[in-house]
């Protein structure tokens, strides 16, 4: 025969003797005793043992009760200092009894209630007489109170009196019910066959369930208050989960998204941005070049106005660069060093078609740059292209929109630096200030595109243009340091799950 461990223990146990409390089962069998309550219930059910339940009542002294059985009660108190007054034979003063005693504050109050309640003497028009005959010295409140605090039991103690301590607060009463378990002829014959403890197990199986195994398997208690494992799943990087939320401002703001190739053209990478070809950022040293035929499809008078743009510029006033121009040179394919490839694809009308001012469009794509590793570049990052075609722009336009654009991530105190870039005039770095260093980082680059870059892509009017860093805005929200930590192969897992994306 098996039964649950719990079980099995307590039935040895309580076979032992007659009778066994739950309290010294719990003792024999190192059960706790709520799991002792349990299986005795359970052996009950199937016979095995009987429990019998006795009420019952327990006393304890209370604070003031252990103070009396060192001090006496203040009615016995009061009553030796009155004998000693005289006021057994004559009635003395209160106040002169009351101040001879030493009692003081609630205890008088106490003191004299009891008093007269026992009949331990009178108190009249402020005089207070003792009787001979009372027998303060054995006041059974005080011969309880002092039982308890030895250890002795007081239930044949005077009911009355017990009650009396009760009201008094200086003895509390508790009532309990104790269990006894006593093995049944039934429980001795299982005992006698013989009872294994049967398995426990933490989980049901559908094998159980088919076997009927489930039935004589123990199951172990529920911890409530054990971990529970981490539950990961995955979930989108917040590298990812800002760049939708870049565009959601974006595309709120009025613009439209840009797509285009990674792996470009130098035409649309660098010529068409007025980069001169002998520019040290178009050498291999700064570019991944790919080993990959060049391009076919470049609209021809468009590489014909950019080629003359570079070698003698734009307008009756307009020089060019006088440096070396190659078509083979513009139709070579690297991977993007910016994303201001597609502005241009878009700007030309080679996309989507001519475009009319006004004009918004944007991408948050990736680029790539032969960089060295540090805390702040990467090979590849994050670019947050953007430009506004449009009538009379000015340079307060295109702060505007960054302080508008920022503010939406909670970012407010931009700065701009004048820079220098080869296709816009003027042009702005952007910085913020890094929450957890304090320090400027750089967060973007902008200006307003020049008439060489404008004129060749045939756009009459202005347009205001940026490329801002996605990587630089997730370290302002969220105090990144290294933006290893959250790209490439040195990323920190654990920084990454533990951060919450901001909403
Ligand atoms: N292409 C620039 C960069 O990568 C950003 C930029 C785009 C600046 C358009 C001005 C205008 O830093």
């Amino acid at each position: 025969m098996r039964l649950p461990e719990s079980q099995v223990a307590v039935l040895n146990a309580a076979s032992a003797t007659d009778e066994r409390t739950i309290e010294r089962l719990a003792d024999e069998t190192g059960l706790k005793p709520e799991t002792v309550t349990q299986a005795a219930f359970e052996l009950r059910e199937d016979g095995y043992v009987a429990v019998a339940e006795t009420e019952v009542v327990e006393y304890e002294l209370t604070e003031e009760g252990r103070e009396y059985v060192a001090d006496g009660l203040p009615e016995v108190r009061l009553y030796r200092a009155a004998v000693e007054a005289g006021a057994a034979d004559d009635p003395v003063s209160m106040g002169q009894v009351i101040g001879a005693s030493g009692l003081g504050g609630p205890e008088v109050d106490i003191a004299l209630a009891n008093f007269g309640r026992k009949g331990y003497g009178a108190i009249d028009a402020g005089e207070l007489s003792a009787d001979a005959d009372a027998d303060a010295e054995s006041d059974p409140e005080a011969t309880v109170l002092v039982a308890l605090a030895d250890g002795e039991d007081v239930d044949d103690a005077d009911e009355e009196t017990l009650e009396q301590l009760v009201s008094r607060n200086l003895v509390d009463r508790r009532e309990e019910t104790v269990r006894s378990v006593t093995v049944t002829d039934e429980g001795v014959t299982l005992l006698m066959e013989g009872v294994e403890a049967a398995e426990t197990v933490d989980r049901l199986t559908p094998e159980m369930l088919t076997s009927g195994e489930w039935e004589d398997v123990e199951f172990t208690e529920y911890n409530v208050e054990a971990d529970a494992p981490e539950a990961r799943g995955g979930k989108t990087h917040i590298l990812r989960q800002t760049a939708d939320r870049v565009k959601d401002v974006l595309v709120g703001m009025g613009f439209q998204e840009m797509e285009g190739p990674h792996a470009d053209a130098d035409f649309w990478i660098n010529d068409c941005l007025f980069m001169p070809q002998d520019h040290p950022a178009r050498t291999h040293w700064d570019r991944f070049a790919l080993d990959v035929p060049p391009i076919e499809e470049l609209p021809e008078d468009l590489v014909d106005r950019v080629e003359d743009a570079h070698r003698r510029g734009v307008g009756p006033d307009g020089d060019g660069y006088h440096s070396p121009w190659s078509e083979d040179f513009s139709r070579a394919i690297a991977l993007r060093g910016h994303t201001t490839s597609l502005s241009m694809r878009y700007l030309s009308g080679h996309e989507v078609g001519e475009l009319e001012p006004p004009q918004r469009y944007f991408s948050v794509e990736k680029v790539y740059r032969n960089d060295t590793l540090d805390p702040t570049h990467l090979l590849e990052f994050y670019q947050i292209e953007g430009w506004v075609m449009a009538d009379d722009l000015s340079v307060r336009d295109l702060m505007g929109t960054f302080e508008e654009f920022y503010a939406q991530f909670g970012i407010t105190d931009i700065q701009f630096k004048p820079h220098y870039n080869p296709y816009t005039e003027p042009s702005f770095e952007l910085f913020g200030r890094h929450p957890e260093t304090g320090e400027l980082i750089e967060i973007g680059n902008s200006g307003m595109f020049r008439d060489e870059v404008l004129e060749p892509l045939g756009v009459e009017c202005d347009v205001m243009a940026w490329g801002l860093a996605l990587e630089r805005l997730l370290m302002l929200m969220y105090g990144f340091d290294d933006i290893r930590d959250v790209h490439g192969t040195m990323s920190d897992i654990e920084l990454l799950r533990e951060t919450e994306v901001l909403k």
